[in-house]
């Protein structure tokens, strides 16, 4: 999670005797409504109530018929202090709140435990119980917490699900890997009720963030070109730079895709992750997710592949018979977007990754490439940049060149992305402004 200025959880929590809370955090003052689904995890969800109450937030509850039998309404309703919601044809609620007031009154909806059939009639649009109708007619986002039998989760069927739920703005946190209720052990454990309140804060930050409603595509990590089945060219690129922009861009609220070479992360939340090899898969990958607002090109693109790919390993034919390997040039990912005819993104940022002449080589690339912005970094192996968690950049853009102090590389993320959101705002606005003379 990228460190951003107004993403910090200040919590302020004073329980008092009478255990009572004020506190102060993002979900401070917003209302959650909670979807309980009928899965061991249920218990958890009356942490979760305490935890966001504690944080300051309203928690309204739907349990589905099955989650009444792990958690009774009167224990949620409690910690609630409102009424726990079950039935879908309740007229007295129909009048007064309803399935459709339930979602317009909420700010975001969690399910916890979201389980493998609540996940299957909402990636099937069903609408059956009152949690499904709620959920079908909602107009906020969307956060489940999965909580599974591992081979649950693993089920074709689930992934199915899953994928077409991400597909349609889902947004998930978990399931965690660990001991399970039946006594087995493997992914399906429900987020911890703090993780699901911080990804919930996350969501919420992006709703009003600078980038909502903007797509923002960026590239990251090493190609990897292969010479025969087993042995290919690389580079050192972690993708850990790259990784940081994707975060700090979905914290502002953006839509990220993140076409990413070879690399041992996990996905940030919230981001639509591509993997590719090549630099041939990373160009298509690209070209298919335009158009895009921003495209930030931080990969470490192979410049060159082998000419010839062997289709079986190639074989050692004795100290004097060496191979030899003949290169080929591999497309140029950032000039081909930043020259594109159509669907140019309007803001079109390059990485360099220079060893020497760092300020002047940048200034070269911006010109030879037709890109907006250079962020240029100094990557000889005394400075580790590469792989490493710390970057120092010189920001090259056509009005001159800005050094920026050593920082983590979620700083620079935050403060490149924040400079971004700035620069599409002033585009939008004097784009408004001559439409308006
Ligand atoms: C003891 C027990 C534990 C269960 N735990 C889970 C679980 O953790 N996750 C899950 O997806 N289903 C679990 N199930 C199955 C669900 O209860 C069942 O699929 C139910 O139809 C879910 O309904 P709902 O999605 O409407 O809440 C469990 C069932 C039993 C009997």
């Amino acid at each position: 999670m990228p460190r951003l200025a107004n993403s910090v959880h200040h919590y302020d929590i004073r329980v008092s005797d009478n255990d009572h809370w004020t506190a102060t955090g993002l979900v401070n003052g917003k209302s959650i409504l909670l979807i309980i689904g009928g899965g061991i995890a249920a218990y958890k969800s009356l942490e979760l109530i305490r935890r966001a109450r504690e944080r300051g937030a309203r928690v309204r509850a739907v349990l589905t018929p099955a989650a009444q039998q792990f958690v009774t309404p009167l224990a949620v309703s409690t910690l609630c202090e409102e009424k726990a919601f079950t039935e879908l044809f309740d007229l007295k609620d129909e009048t007064e709140i309803g399935h459709i007031r339930l979602s317009r009154d909420a700010d975001i909806i969690i399910i916890a435990p979201a389980t493998a059939n609540l996940l299957a009639r909402m990636a099937n649009g069903l609408a059956d119980d009152l949690a499904t109708s709620v959920l079908l007619a909602a107009n906020k986002p969307i956060l489940a917490a999965p909580a599974m039998n591992w081979q649950m989760w693993e089920n074709p069927a689930t992934r199915r699900n899953l994928a077409r739920l991400r597909a349609d703005g889902l947004h998930f946190t978990g399931p965690a890997e660990g001991a399970m209720a039946c006594n087995e052990w493997g992914v399906g454990r429900m987020a911890e009720p703090a993780e699901i309140l911080d990804a919930a804060e996350g969501i919420l930050n992006a709703e009003a963030g600078p980038l909502k409603g903007a797509h923002v595509l960026i590239t990251a990590g090493p190609t990897h070109e292969p010479i025969d089945p087993v042995r290919y060219i690389a580079n050192r690129s972690s993708g850990k730079q790259g990784y940081a922009i994707a975060a700090a861009a979905a914290a502002l609220g953006a839509r990220v895709t993140l076409v990413s070479g070879p690399v041992a992360l996990a996905p940030p939340a919230n981001v639509r992750l591509v993997r590719v090899e090549s630099a041939r898969q990373m160009l298509e990958a690209v070209e298919a997710a335009l158009p895009a607002e921003i495209g930030i090109f931080t990969a470490a693109v192979a410049d060159w592949r082998a000419a010839d790919e062997h289709a079986q390993k190639i074989k050692k034919l004795g100290k004097a018979k060496a191979p030899t390997l003949t290169l080929a040039e591999n497309p140029d990912i950032l000039r081909t977007v930043a020259r594109r005819a159509s669907q140019r993104p309007p803001l079109v940022i390059g990485f360099a990754a220079e060893t020497e002449n760092i300020v002047d080589y940048a200034k070269k690339k911006l010109a030879a490439k037709g890109c907006d912005w250079i962020v240029a970094n100094d990557v000889s192996a005394e400075i580790g940049v590469m792989g490493g968690d710390d970057n120092q950049v010189l920001l090259v853009t056509n009005d001159g060149a800005e050094g920026w102090p050593a920082m983590g590389k979620d700083e620079v993320a935050e403060k490149l992305m924040q400079r971004a959101a700035a620069f599409l705002r002033d585009k939008r606005s004097g784009l408004a402004a001559a439409a308006a003379e």
